[in-house]
């Protein structure tokens, strides 16, 4: 990828006008949805504590599941309550990720994306001089397994991410302060992620419920899957309604989990060919199936395309992308490709799907149709 300079950076310059490259071309330019509009549904909310804390005989737990179901389908989107996430622990990350990006940008550029492995900060999928940039200054990260971590960027992480609040027990430091490496981890960053690990891993449980997929293989793709983050700055924009903080695309992995940390509106998804606003709701947090899950579902469930709009507000939001284990080869769930269900996409081994996706521009969902 390319070198781009940092958004947050040129916010600063107080500019009214913004350069040709982050103008975007006419069907690509956002335009403003009423969210009061009734007409425009709005993404379902699931309540998880009816799916892991009631009896799976119960009507409550099949008519949840059936919404769930029904918002995987649907809408490939849908917001989570009760999700098990602590607010403290949610309010002690937000809190991290608002002060890595208030760092210096002296200090972000020493964390500045490797070309190899896409990690580090700056922005992803700049293939070419010409093409359009996103308004958003990102960080992404590989966080799971451990093996699989960059030890170097770990290292280099600012002591920001560091930092422990004592006011805080729920985290055992004797566990998370070092891993087999014995590196220092980024105690909320490291919380954060074993959290959403567990809740990925609980819904896409549930799914397989849903569909009737074989838990055990479920278990055996999901067990030991691989987890990044991508962390998004989205500066105030000057003229917010020529660019996009975020292009349009699906999402890559199996299951996302989105927290907004602002309350700030910008997340879109594309539904019946409108763009719908996903409201952020306090201790909410969103989930979306992506590209992976389309393929172990057979194409029953949906990877829905988004986009980040801009506003002239600050917007932060940290995507947590849970994928299989890097041994397993993706394709149609076994459970579901039978002599009267023919497999809607092709098997490859996941590593090669990752190499694949990352040599692209991120466009919609031109990756999937790869893959049939
Ligand atoms: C994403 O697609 O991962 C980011 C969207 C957002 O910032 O809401
Ligand atoms: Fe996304």
């Amino acid at each position: 990828s390319l070198i781009v300079p940092s958004v947050q950076e040129l916010a600063k310059q107080s500019i009214t006008k913004i350069a040709p490259r982050y103008v975007r071309q006419d069907h690509e330019k956002p335009f403003s949805l009423s969210s009061d509009d009734p007409s425009i549904p709005s993404v379902p909310v699931i309540d998880l504590h009816t799916l892991f804390a009631t009896d799976s005989g119960s009507p409550t737990y099949s008519s949840e599941l059936n919404n769930l179901h029904t918002a995987a389908k649907e809408w490939g989107f849908f917001q989570v309550i009760n999700h098990g996430i602590s607010e403290s622990l949610l309010e002690d990350f937000k809190r991290e990720v608002l002060n890595f990006f208030k760092l210096p940008f002296e200090e972000k550029k020493k964390l500045w994306q490797d070309e190899e492995n896409h990690e580090g900060f700056g922005q992803l999928f700049v293939v070419s001089e010409d093409q359009k940039l996103d308004w958003c200054d990102m960080f992404y990260v590989t966080t799971l397994p451990h093996n699989l971590r960059n030890l170097q960027l770990f290292q280099k992480l600012p002591p920001i991410l560091r930092f422990f609040s004592p006011s805080t027990n729920e985290i055992n430091l004797e566990k998370y302060l070092f891993n087999n490496f014995g590196q220092i981890c980024r105690e909320k960053l490291e919380a954060y992620s074993m959290e959403s690990k567990k809740l990925a891993k609980a819904i896409l449980g549930q799914m397989a419920m849903a569909l009737g997929i074989d838990p055990k293989e479920m278990r055996e793709l999901f067990e030991d899957g691989v987890q990044s983050m991508r962390m998004n700055y989205y500066p105030p924009c000057p003229e917010p309604e020529l660019a996009l903080g975020f292009s349009h695309h699906s999402d890559a992995d199996a299951l996302t989990i989105l927290y907004q940390l602002t309350a700030t509106d910008g997340l879109q998804v594309r539904k019946d060919g409108k763009w719908v606003t996903v409201k952020p709701l306090p201790n909410a947090l969103v989930v979306n199936i992506g590209d992976i899950m389309e393929i172990v579902s057979n194409g029953v469930y949906k990877s829905i395309e988004h986009r980040a709009t801009v506003s002239n507000m600050e917007r932060l939001s940290v995507a947590t992308f849970y994928s299989s284990s890097m041994d397993t080869e993706l394709g149609p769930s076994h459970s579901l490709v039978t002599k009267h269900n023919i497999a809607n996409f092709r098997r490859v081994p996941l590593e090669d799907y990752f190499k694949g996706f990352f040599a692209r521009k991120l466009e919609g969902k031109s990756f999937l149709d790869y893959m049939k």
